[in-house]
């Protein structure tokens, strides 16, 4: 029985939402931090499928390195996420989190794609989350799983919930942005959190 994940982010909102959607799967969860894990990761991949492999593979290899490690038997994650905007070739994608620099605030950013978009009508502001998480098995298999939530860009920013692009993307089902909802409505629609219900069906087959 492998008892334990360790999920390869630094990011307190993710551990929240990871918690939250594998709390029945009878795993201990931690952060790398947490598994005092630190490995120097440069996601560098052209796909969002790749730059979750890379992190993920950083630190099992970490882990198997460190022949005192406790955590051999761990089952490690790590996710890779962004925007892509299709009137602007699915611009930011992967270098959501780099776009117009890592350090630049979000409003700055999101004003940014918005001013990109003038003049483009409803119909052609089509975008989506996307979510890949890769797992690296204590055997050495690994597999991905995927996820995406569909709106369109917004006019302005809007809501005060969330983060990153959450106020400019218009989640149509809601008739709301994606900052206007509440954790709980986001985690049940989010891309992530889709990515995240598949691999919780992907370890329980594992783990039966
Ligand atoms: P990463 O997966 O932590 O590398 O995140 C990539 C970037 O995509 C984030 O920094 C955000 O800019 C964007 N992003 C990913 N998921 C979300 C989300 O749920 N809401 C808003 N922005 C997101």
């Amino acid at each position: 029985m492998k008892n334990r994940i360790i999920f390869a982010t630094g990011n307190a909102g993710k551990m929240r939402e990871i918690r939250d959607i594998l709390r029945d799967i009878g795993m201990e969860i931690l952060s790398m931090k947490e598994a005092g894990i630190s490995t120097d990761i440069v996601e560098d991949g052209a796909t969002f499928e790749e730059n979750a492999y890379i992190k993920a593979k950083a630190v099992a290899w970490a882990i198997a390195e460190d022949a005192g490690s406790k955590y051999r038997d761990a089952v490690v994650l790590a996710d890779d996420s962004g925007l892509e905007i299709d009137y602007i070739n699915r611009e930011p994608g992967v270098y959501s989190a780099r776009y117009m620099g890592e350090d630049t605030p979000y409003s700055v950013k999101s004003r940014s794609l918005i001013q990109r978009l003038e003049g483009v009508p409803d119909q052609e502001r089509t975008a989506r989350f996307v979510c890949a998480i890769a797992a690296v098995m204590p055997d050495g298999e690994t597999f991905v799983t995927h996820g995406k939530v569909e709106g369109r860009i917004g006019y302005e920013e809007i809501g005060d919930n969330g983060f990153g692009y959450d106020p400019i993307f218009f989640v149509p089902e809601y008739g709301c942005t994606m900052a206007q909802l509440t954790e709980e409505q986001k985690n049940q629609i989010s891309h992530r959190g889709k990515a995240l219900e598949a691999m919780k069906e992907q370890l329980k087959k594992r783990m039966s």
